[in-house]
């Protein structure tokens, strides 16, 4: 296993739309453990492909971690099959927008197919806070972050600090 360097905002990879997964072989199953690994050092509870520069439909998430459990969960290919009508709105930060949280209006439930880590199809019907995590994951693969659900106010209001952040990072 290895630790893989995280893209933050932004950085124009983090706009890549992923592609599907032919087949979960052991490069896949590799890149799931290097992924796992990566979210783990860097305390969160999900992490997309495309995150680490990989343009390939995979998430890894471990909700678990909150209660201070571990439970990874690996989620390949995933498509959203139904959303319900109710939303909420529910605080969220991603480790590609380091220090910044905001309030995101979500679906509050969700059913989604994926491929798990064997290649098998399954279906998992989500509500709470694994729906809020899966839908901001899945966005990952469509290039999109969090804040571009803010307002244009708002999140460029979130980009200059994280920018302001970044500099002063580089210059410590
Ligand atoms: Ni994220």
């Amino acid at each position: 296993m290895a630790k893989r360097t995280i893209l933050t905002a932004p950085d124009p990879r983090l706009k890549a739309k992923g592609k599907d997964v032919d087949k979960v072989d052991g490069d896949i199953r590799r890149l799931i453990d290097d992924m796992l690994e990566t979210m783990y050092a860097a305390d969160g509870v999900g992490l997309a492909a495309v995150q680490i520069g990989v343009a390939l439909n995979v998430v890894v998430m471990d909700i678990a971690q909150k209660e201070g459990k571990n439970d990874p969960q690996v989620f390949i290919n995933p498509k959203i099959l139904w959303a319900s009508e109710e939303t909420a709105k529910f605080e969220e930060g991603c480790l590609s927008v380091p220090d910044i949280w905001e309030e995101v209006t979500r679906h509050t439930a969700i059913r989604a197919q994926y491929l798990d880590r064997d290649g098998n199809q399954q279906v998992v019907e989500a509500d709470g806070f694994l729906a809020d995590c899966l839908q901001h994951e899945i966005d990952h693969l469509s290039g999109k972050l969090f804040i571009d659900h803010l307002s244009r106010l708002k999140r460029s209001m979130a980009l200059k600090k994280l920018g302001k952040a970044k500099r002063q990072k580089e210059l410590a």
